[in-house]
């Protein structure tokens, strides 16, 4: 069933030049581009995306990372898009990645895993929301 899910390359990925080959991954899987923009992101925003993490330990850490310079957020379009895009992307804590994901080729430690993908339906219409709101994702054909 084709859904939508939120997908960011976060600001070392940005840094190391990886969004060309981000993407392409997900265009070469069969994923439909719906909507990209590049953009800093400040410290509110960050805090939204990340809510439930707030008790964290971690959380300000995170949220020092991810307003560490621009991040390139996606919506991508396909078949069982979230579940697709998170199998794509890896385990969260790249030593456990398989080598094949995005954070398995592309990342060494957990508090720089190079890019985030919504875990539910539910966060990816959040996420989407959160960052694209007024300005809707397109609604793509399926491309194959
Ligand atoms: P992400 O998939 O974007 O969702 C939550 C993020 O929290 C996760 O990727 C990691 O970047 C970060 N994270 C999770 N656990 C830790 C941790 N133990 N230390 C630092 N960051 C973490």
């Amino acid at each position: 069933q084709q859904e939508q899910t939120f997908v960011m390359v976060k600001p070392d990925g940005v840094r190391r030049g990886l969004i060309g080959s981000i993407v392409a991954r997900f265009e070469q899987k069969g994923f439909a581009l719906a909507a990209i923009e590049l953009l800093q992101i400040d410290r509110e925003l960050a805090e939204q995306h990340y809510g439930e993490l707030r008790q964290k330990p971690f959380f300000g850490e995170l949220v020092d990372y991810l307003t560490s310079g621009p991040v390139c957020a996606m919506v991508w379009q396909g078949e069982h898009a979230v579940e697709n895009a998170r199998a794509l992307i890896g385990k969260t804590n790249p030593v456990e990645a398989a080598p094949g994901t995005i954070r398995g080729d592309y990342a060494m430690d957990i508090a720089g895993n190079i890019v985030h993908g919504s875990d539910s339906a539910a966060s990816a219409a959040r996420e989407i929301g959160l960052f694209f709101g007024k300005h809707a994702a397109a609604q793509r054909m399926d491309p194959y």
